[in-house]
């Protein structure tokens, strides 16, 4: 029976507080708090590492912040800030560290956890990663026949795929353009089947990413890759040469028949949604070549140190944790949006999906109880401005409040100024409507008709943040990551839960193994599952041709 715990006002001292305090704030809207403080714009905003974070058109004031900060001190945020950089094992139901904040310090700096120096042999693996991918760059690492590497294709799911597939699409201004990169996740076997179509296997290398090299729909994936190899190059020796692995896992790897020095390793105090630093990256660094993949990783290693020594009061990562907590434990937003003003960030929304909602996804707090109030909220997101010729007209004229995170960059990748001055204009603007809208007596005023004025009443009051980068280059893809991966963390902290584990994602996998071998035995066996279920295993049996 699992105990539950009542509110975080038992909890936080400060927390009762921060409940009168949003009775005060809810009615407010931010024309009025713009115009309380002409300085707003300035005391609510941060420029550190080339960031601007704009947080000043969010429904708080510096009272709230106040109140935030004091909660953060209340949680021992610090603390526990200390306690992941030193690798202390805050990945507890896993008995394990995350020290994904390792993997991108520099060399020759010292980080000792159990007596050994994690630094160096982080080090040796992105060493051994370069030497590997300036061959396959260069064309002198071989197919099987001789030829070069055309094709380089990621098999992964989660972490494994989310991570090197969000950063080959962000960075592919970057790119090699005479490779060709593909990811395989899903265990549809369309997806392999249309990644593969057309191309030649003596040009391809796979890459199989696996945290633990016994996840289903990786290693079914990855033996229909050396079939569909070997079937074509018709020699087990192939395999040598068109197959890589990335994983913690070397006896798992070797019986999949991948030698240990076409291995790369990474360690078990790297969470899978935390791996893109990691040899998981290896993809990244094919397309990027070493350089950008140590600039990301420098990008990455600046926002650790500004998380792990800036006061919370400047603290970018804190503020936006806290600020996510104020919407979702004080106004019950359900969701907030992630959209980001560059089309290479397609795929950013994604992966931040996994980073919060895997991390922060929780139920039971650190003491095993069962909480009673609201822990991750529901992310999504889209590019603009496509999202808002779809559905941005729901968060400015819905029912629903929704915080949303913009994210833009002061420069263009591709010089066509009259695009990038308007995909701009576009983000301030929607930031502009969405906090100040348009009232009634304004809409009078440009006269339009009374009949049409409750239709184009905009309220406004929706709040946002402002992120803006000077341009996207690697090392700021590191910084935005980073920026997140610590709001995540500061959320964690707040809820008292594990960001770093994942036990819900274990039933399904269970059933479906489970599900799998009823649907290859037809009547063989009893069913026992629901009869909705059963149901469903015998339209399968009768209908299947
Ligand atoms: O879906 C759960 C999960 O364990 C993720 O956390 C992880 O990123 C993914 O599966 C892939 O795991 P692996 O890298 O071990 O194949």
């Amino acid at each position: 029976m699992i105990k539950k715990v009542n509110g975080l006002s038992n909890i936080y001292p400060v927390w009762n507080r921060l409940e009168e305090h949003y009775q005060e704030i809810k009615g407010k809207n931010l024309r009025q708090l713009f115009t309380e403080n002409s300085q707003r714009s300035k005391d609510m905003a941060i420029e550190e590492m080339d960031i601007y974070f704009d947080y000043s058109k969010n429904r708080v004031t510096s009272e709230t912040i106040g109140l935030l900060l004091k909660l953060a001190q209340e949680a021992d945020l610090p603390k526990h800030i200390e306690a992941m950089f030193q690798g202390e094992k805050v990945n507890f139901t896993e008995n394990r560290a995350a020290l994904h904040t390792a993997l991108r310090m520099p060399k020759g700096s010292s980080l000792l956890v159990e007596g050994e120096d994690v630094t160096t042999k982080i080090h040796q693996e992105l060493e051994k990663m370069a030497d590997f991918v300036e061959e396959i760059r260069d064309g002198s690492w071989r197919g099987f026949t001789g030829k070069p590497i055309r094709n380089v294709i990621n098999i992964g799911i989660g972490g494994s795929d989310l991570g090197p597939r969000m950063a080959h699409e962000a960075l592919r201004f970057y790119s090699a353009r005479n490779i060709n990169f593909a990811f395989i996740s899903n265990v549809d076997g369309t997806d392999f089947s249309e990644t593969v179509q057309g191309l030649d296997p003596a040009e391809t290398l796979f890459i199989i990413s696996s945290k633990t090299f016994t996840t289903t729909e990786t290693m079914t994936n990855g033996c229909t890759a050396r079939d569909w190899l070997l079937e074509r190059l018709k020699d087990e020796n192939a395999i040598s040469r068109h197959f890589v692995a990335v994983s913690t896992n070397q006896t798992k790897v070797e019986d999949f028949g991948i030698a240990p020095e076409n291995m790369f390793v990474f360690w078990d105090w790297v969470g899978g949604r935390y791996s893109l630093c990691s040899a998981i990256g290896l993809s990244t660094m094919i397309a990027i070549g070493p350089d950008n993949f140590y600039s990301l990783l420098e990008g990455f290693h600046q926002v650790d140190e500004h998380f792990r020594h800036t006061p919370l009061e400047k603290n970018i990562p804190v503020l936006m944790g806290l600020l996510s907590i104020w919407y979702n434990n004080f106004f019950n937003c359900q969701t907030a949006a992630i959209l980001p003003y560059e089309q290479y960030l397609k795929l950013f929304p994604a992966y931040l999906q996994q980073l919060t909602m895997e991390s922060n996804g929780k139920n039971v707090d650190r003491e095993g109880r069962a909480v009673t109030y609201q822990t991750g909220p529901v992310y999504w997101g889209e590019v603009g401005t496509n999202g808002q010729h779809s559905f941005y007209q729901l968060i400015h004229q819905g029912t629903k409040m929704i915080p949303c995170d913009f994210i833009a960059f002061l420069e263009p990748l591709y010089n066509i100024i009259p695009h990038h001055e308007l995909l701009l204009s576009n983000v301030f603007a929607q930031a502009e409507a969405l906090a100040f809208g348009k009232t009634a007596e304004e809409l009078k005023e440009e006269g339009i008709s009374k009949k049409l004025i409750p239709f184009q009443t905009m309220p406004g009051n929706n709040p946002s943040n402002l992120i803006l980068l000077d341009k996207l280059t690697p090392a700021n893809l590191g910084k935005l990551v980073a920026l997140y991966e610590h709001s995540v963390f500061t959320q964690g902290v707040i809820w008292r839960i594990n960001p770093f584990d994942q036990w819900g994602v274990e039933l399904g996998k269970k059933l479906a193994s489970k599900i799998v071998q009823e649907l290859r035995n037809p009547h063989s066996s009893d069913l026992q599952h629901d009869s909705s279920t059963a149901q469903l295993i015998r339209c399968y049996w009768n209908r299947k041709k």
